[in-house]
């Protein structure tokens, strides 16, 4: 009989790099763990993977990192969900963590998104809903920058379609960048070993988003105003994500990105489970909410 299910959505952190945009702190540490302020870094991508409705996930990390994103997170059992580990041996673009994962996905659609990259704000649940639950093609997310050369350029005709993508152009022809989460079909992985390197030596993810725009199975999804997408690649703009989440944590009381919260409203974890969470934490002010959720 064929099984005509569809395979449910898998999801991948690529955590590796090299960061060196914030040495020397990123010699000893991984970027992706350091802080952003009350919580690791990957605390935020895991979050909106599981917002996602992700449970599957695969971390891939560099060989010296890895081991500490095993400490900090396990299995992901006390999350009521399942994390895997594999490694990147040198940082050879983000394109090559579909290569890695192929094993992992086993056919199944993905959802690739990068260690460092911040979302929040009220369009994020709807988008990434709508995101999963599309079958065929990739979706990715275009957000306005005043800096676009730094990253994946996308440019939109007339009638609002995209029609070109560009790695790290020098003359944008628009500020729309591409942000670091992105969802595919199955057909992900025949593309990512298609591709070649670039000329700075990396698997481009722009190659991969330009083959699905050649099939016109591309969809770019615009994140508006009321979206922050915050960037945590240098010491002044992590300074920022930190008190941005800081301050709207403080004013509302709730916490941004937090996988033991997410993990419990989604019904993934008992109230006795997010207890002992929280407990192991309580001299943190990060423990002492979780053990508040289950007052209110
Ligand atoms: P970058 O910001 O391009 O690189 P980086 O984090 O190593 O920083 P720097 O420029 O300061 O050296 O990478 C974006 C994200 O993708 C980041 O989370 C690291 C991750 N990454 C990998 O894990 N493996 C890779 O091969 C590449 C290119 C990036």
């Amino acid at each position: 009989m064929i099984n005509l299910e569809m395979k449910k959505r898998k999801g991948i952190i690529l955590a590796g790099g090299l960061g060196t945009r914030l040495s020397p702190i990123s010699l000893a540490i991984s970027k992706q763990l350091m802080p952003v302020y009350d919580k690791p870094m990957i605390y935020y991508p895991l979050t909106t993977l599981m917002l996602a409705d992700i449970n599957d996930i695969l971390l891939i990390s560099s060989p010296d990192h890895l081991n500490s994103f095993k400490r900090l997170l396990g299995d992901g059992k006390s999350l009521g969900i399942n994390i895997e580990y594999a490694s990147q041996e040198k940082p050879q673009g983000i394109a090559q963590a579909l290569i890695i994962g192929e094993k992992f996905l086993n056919g199944s659609p993905s959802v690739l998104i990068l260690g460092d990259n911040l979302f929040h704000g009220n369009e994020l649940l709807p988008k990434l809903e709508s995101a999963n639950l599309k079958k065929d093609g990739a979706t990715i997310f275009a957000y306005p920058v005043s800096d676009p050369e730094r990253y994946g350029v996308v440019y939109f005709n007339k009638s609002g379609k995209a029609c070109s993508i560009e790695e790290k152009p020098s003359n944008p022809k628009s500020r729309f960048a591409i942000t670091g989460i992105y969802f595919y079909d199955d057909t992900v992985i025949s593309k990512a070993k298609k591709i070649k390197p670039s000329l700075r030596g990396e698997l481009e993810i722009s190659s991969i988003n330009k083959l699905f725009l050649q099939e016109s199975n591309l969809n770019v999804e615009i994140m508006g105003r009321g979206m922050a997408w915050l960037d945590t690649g240098t010491f002044d703009s992590l300074n920022e994500a930190s008190n941005y989440i800081r301050a709207l944590e403080k004013r509302q009381g709730l916490k941004i990105g937090s996988p033991e919260e997410v993990a419990w409203r989604k019904g993934w974890i008992k109230d006795s489970q997010l207890k002992e969470l929280g407990n192991a934490l309580k001299s943190s002010s990060y423990g002492k909410y979780l053990l508040e959720l289950l007052k209110n």
